[in-house]
């Protein structure tokens, strides 16, 4: 896209990253390569392994297009592609940490990152331990000698605390940890992990980039120092995403800005709309000045996405039940990030230093493209429900 490029607006950006169409007879997207063998023009160069591409787990001019158009969002050295977000959480994990290491976890974490810790982490014999979301400079308290991985994870699945990246890498870069973020939240667009010292950027590009409910990958970006390290656990462990995947993602990141701001726009009216509202106990949206890491957001973030909770205000299971039963637009699923609303009764009890709320159930809301008024009204059927 020429030298300009960074300078330009991101949905220009987001309309061309990735590849040129110069480099395929002018088609405007990439093609999609289904690979296995690769062949050479002779056992020399087979030997030597001198051609571009070699085997289809090592990389095809696919998956070579979303990794460069995903560098270009997130200022990183590199890029791979795996079958899911999850994978996009494990793959780093056990390329950075050894039997003997020490790895410290946001106790606000996506929970399936937690199970993972806590089952194949401690089975191959890394020390697990969670923190405090809020801990800020202070983890360095927390850091051991053998300390390898900061893993945090801003805001938190499902109650969306901040952290303070910036203070955290700083003090695990002191003791020579690496630091990874799962940034699936705000996507490039609306954070740029390694531009505050984070080394590892994960996401579920399940979620916004791939924007439909039909898609599962996930994406893992490494600033220079980590990259090679990233991508030899990759090359390690065969966890190739499918091209047809590759390219939906990358199909998808062309609509995620102008996507991404409608969401945010109905997600932020929303959540005004239900702050001090009968039933409501709290709204935990980041972007809103009643949330405790508002500072946090505005200093650090450009946006917010379209996913926040609320707490009701008392009640328990049959509550939670009744609001979620009420819903006629709002589906009831567990991801987010497509073009549809969800909702979903959140349970925090593996937490162990974050504490969720105590007032009331949580219900964890993904607002979709729909006309605001038709979710509102939408809401109002579930508060109308909970309430009697
Ligand atoms: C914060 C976060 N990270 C990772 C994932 C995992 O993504 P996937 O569903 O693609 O495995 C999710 C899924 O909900 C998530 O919410």
């Amino acid at each position: 896209m020429g030298k300009n490029h960074q300078m330009r607006g991101v949905n220009t950006r987001l309309a061309h990253a990735g590849n040129d169409p110069r480099d395929f007879h002018g088609f405007v997207n990439p093609p999609v390569v289904h690979a296995s063998t690769v062949l050479f023009p002779d056992a020399a160069a087979m030997a030597a392994r001198s051609q571009k591409y070699t085997y289809g787990t090592r990389g095809t001019p696919t998956t070579d297009a979303l990794g460069a158009a995903v560098d270009a969002l997130e200022g990183s050295a590199g890029t791979i592609a795996v079958p899911s977000g999850l994978a996009a959480v494990c793959v780093p994990l056990l390329g950075f940490l050894s039997a003997g290491d020490h790895v410290l976890i946001v106790d606000s974490v996506y929970h399936p990152t937690r199970r993972f810790a806590d089952t194949m982490l401690e089975r191959l014999g890394v020390e697990v331990e969670y923190y405090d979301p809020a801990v800020g400079a202070d983890i360095a308290g927390l850091i051991r000698d053998n300390t390898k991985v900061v893993f945090t994870e801003s805001p938190g699945s499902n109650t969306f605390e901040m952290q303070d990246i910036p203070a955290i890498s700083a003090a695990a870069h002191a003791a020579g940890a690496v630091v990874m973020m799962d940034n699936t939240w705000a996507t490039p667009l609306y954070f740029r992990p390694l531009d505050f010292g984070v080394d590892i950027s994960i996401h579920a590009a399940t979620k916004y980039p791939a924007g439909h409910s039909d898609i599962l990958l996930g994406t893992v970006s490494a600033n220079e120092a980590c990259w090679e390290r990233l991508y030899d656990a990759y090359l390690t462990m065969g966890v190739c995403a499918g091209p047809d995947d590759v390219y939906q993602v990358l199909r998808g990141l062309r609509t995620m800005g102008v996507r991404l701001e409608r969401h945010q726009q109905s997600a932020l009216h929303l959540a005004r709309w239900l702050e001090g509202r009968a039933g409501v106990a709290q709204v935990l949206h980041p972007a809103l000045p009643s949330h405790p890491g508002h500072a946090i957001w505005k200093r650090d973030f450009s946006g917010a996405s379209g996913i926040f909770s609320i707490v009701l205000d008392g009640g328990g299971q049959a509550q939670a039940h009744a609001f979620l039963d009420a819903l006629e637009i709002f589906g009831l699923g567990y991801s987010w990030g497509g073009f549809e609303s969800l909702a979903v009764h959140v349970q925090l009890d593996d937490r162990t230093v974050a504490k969720g709320p105590e007032a009331g159930p949580v219900i964890r809301l993904q607002i979709g493209l729909e006309d605001v008024d038709d979710l509102q009204a939408d809401i109002e059927k579930g508060l109308a429900a909970a309430a009697r």
